[in-house]
């Protein structure tokens, strides 16, 4: 996609690509200049696109992927085939412009969930962008003794930007200046497959239920007193965690009404 530069400037809100990484046939991440005046809370989204044909902005939510010192913006993305935006968002390159709209919101954030000791992040598919920006966030490390994030995807190359992130983190020179190395290690990365063979298979929901996730990493089951939970996959994934998070006693929170877990859709709709 090359805009003209009488495009560029007539654009609403415009924000500039610095740099696209594509993962699959399926996901890409990419990075954009961040508005001077946008302050978010990491884990919030905002809604970003692109100029219709019909000369309207065709925007759509994204969690922003990046924390909130970042100086640039991160997204991470589906590409639908046949997705009104991610048709085209797809083929952005460095130097073209995307529309965001500097109105951050979202229940992911740390206000959302009472002081405990241990975090966990359960994400599937494109669910784990909020994610991406709270563990490169030095508060989360602040606020809790470990912070466990699983991933669930099909297949192992669906796991590739947040080992990469992950890995990022742990050797990250700022971070571990700031925090100590003995605080990043706090951090731990459960990766799970469910149609390609990987070291570890299945739903992490099933998981849970049978309770091979807390044997693999020597913790205790789900405790109220301890354990926050924040969410964020398809709807039917949201559902069955919800339903797991609530069975061991811990309750829905919202930014007005702090308690033991959130919960965010990381899509709306049935499939691609
Ligand atoms: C709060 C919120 C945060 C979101 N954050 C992100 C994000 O960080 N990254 C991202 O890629 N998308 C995110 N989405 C989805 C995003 O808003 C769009 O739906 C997506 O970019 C596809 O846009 P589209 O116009 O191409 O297709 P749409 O018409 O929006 O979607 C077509 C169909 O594709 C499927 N689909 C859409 N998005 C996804 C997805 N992410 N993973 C799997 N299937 C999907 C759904 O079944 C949907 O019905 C978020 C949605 C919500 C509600
Ligand atoms: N990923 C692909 O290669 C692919 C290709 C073409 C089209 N699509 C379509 O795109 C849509 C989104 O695909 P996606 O792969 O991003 O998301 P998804 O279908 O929600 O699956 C992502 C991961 O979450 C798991 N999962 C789904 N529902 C769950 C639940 N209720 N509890 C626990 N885990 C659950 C899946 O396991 P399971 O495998 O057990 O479901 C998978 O490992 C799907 O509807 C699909 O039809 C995907």
């Amino acid at each position: 996609m090359t805009e003209t530069s009488a495009q560029k400037v007539i654009l609403p809100d415009a924000q500039t690509v610095t740099e696209v990484r594509h993962y699959t046939d399926r996901l890409f991440a990419f990075r954009c200049t961040r508005p001077p005046s946008l302050r978010f809370r990491s884990g919030e989204f905002v809604m970003i696109g692109l100029m219709g044909d019909n000369g309207r902005p065709l925007l759509r939510a994204y969690s922003i992927a990046s924390p909130s010192w970042d100086d640039e913006l991160e997204f991470y993305s589906i590409k639908v085939p046949d997705g009104p935006l991610t048709s085209r968002l797809q083929h952005v390159q460095p130097g073209d412009q995307i529309i965001l709209r500097p109105k951050p919101v979202g229940t992911l954030v740390h206000d959302a969930l009472l002081p405990g000791r241990r975090l966990w992040l359960f994400s599937t598919g494109t669910g784990f962008a909020p994610f991406a920006s709270l563990i490169r966030d030095p508060e989360t490390f602040e606020k809790f003794d470990e912070i466990i994030v699983t991933h669930t995807c099909r297949d192992v190359a669906e796991l590739t930007y947040s080992r990469e992130i992950v890995e990022a983190v742990k050797s990250d020179e700022m971070l571990g200046e700031l925090l100590g190395a003995d605080n990043l290690a706090k951090l731990r990365y459960y990766p799970t497959t469910t149609r390609e063979q990987s070291p570890k298979m299945g739903r992490i929901t099933h998981l849970i239920e049978s309770g091979e996730v807390f044997s693999d990493l020597g913790v205790p089951p789900l405790d109220p007193a301890v354990d926050r939970g924040m969410v964020c996959g398809s709807l039917a994934f949201n559902l069955d965690i919800k339903a797991l998070l609530e069975g061991a006693g811990l309750r829905e929170g919202a930014n007005s009404e702090p308690a033991e877990f959130v919960i965010e859709k990381a899509f709306v709709g049935e499939g691609v």
